[in-house]
């Protein structure tokens, strides 16, 4: 049994560490009490202090947006992820947003993923195809592309170490989630690729989260799904009680 996990995405919000000390606080609130499932949230590097003292106490852990992989040295604007151990459990890796508008390559995120690893830190691996990639039927081929290259430096003996979410680039920021046929079908393929990276018995270990446009409206739907674990959630991690209906969906299934 997989223990459901929903993370949070922040993105570049709220505009301020107040604000985000704010809206931790507000789902301390929200959250505290709902059991049974893993509640993660990933806010902007510089709130991350403020945002783990909000939740100090609470059952919902912290993760960052990205890290580099190398220890330290000359990367103008980049964090070490020395800096991240002690501060937060979890590192968002190749989420589309990195992959497309910062040029991150298959190759760079496996490296970020060995290197989170390392670290002692839980990767969350983003993969999906974009609409023009579905539309010309390759979508298995991308995310299989893209999950076996990230899982090549992991060993089956720390799939409980990562977790994965199948996140199509045209559901992200569009209202547009996938269907319910469709992220289930993608979620198991993620799983059935992970397996032939990791060996089935690990793979089973993973968390495979569906994200995209989740939201309180299609949660329910999605969460009923045997391979959807759980889910990454962006816009509407930002509203406090939307994001604790949404754990809370998790929570029963
Ligand atoms: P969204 O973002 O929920 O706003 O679509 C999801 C993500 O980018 O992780």
């Amino acid at each position: 049994m997989r223990t459901p996990f929903v993370a949070g995405n922040w993105k570049m919000n709220p505009p301020s560490v107040a604000e985000a000390e704010a809206l931790a606080s507000a789902l301390v609130a929200e959250i505290d009490g709902i059991d049974g499932v893993t509640c993660v949230v990933c806010p902007p590097f510089v709130a991350l202090p403020a945002v783990a003292g909000a939740l100090t106490g609470s059952a919902i852990g912290v993760g960052a947006q990205n890290a580099h992989p190398e220890t330290k040295g000359a990367f103008t604007g980049e964090v070490p992820l020395g800096m991240l151990t002690g501060l937060c459990g979890y590192v968002i890796v190749g989420h589309s947003e990195r992959r497309q508008l910062f040029g991150e390559t298959d190759a760079f995120i496996t490296a970020k993923v060995g290197a989170v690893l390392a670290t002692g830190l839980t990767p969350i691996l983003c993969v999906g195809e974009t609409l023009d990639e579905r539309d010309s039927h390759r979508a298995e081929a991308v995310v299989r592309r893209q999950v076996s290259a990230a899982l090549a430096v992991v060993d089956a003996g720390q799939a409980g170490s990562v977790v994965i979410a199948y996140e199509p680039v045209w559901a992200i920021g569009t209202g547009r989630a996938a269907t319910p046929d469709i992220a289930q079908e993608m979620c198991a393929f993620v799983r059935s690729e992970a397996a032939a990276s990791l060996g089935s018995n690990a793979a089973d270990a993973v968390p495979v989260l569906y994200g995209g446009s989740v939201n309180p409206g299609n949660v329910d739907s999605l969460a009923a799904q045997p391979d959807i674990d759980g889910a990454l959630v962006g816009g509407a991690s930002l509203v406090a009680p939307d994001f604790a209906a949404i754990v809370r969906a998790f929570s029963s299934t």
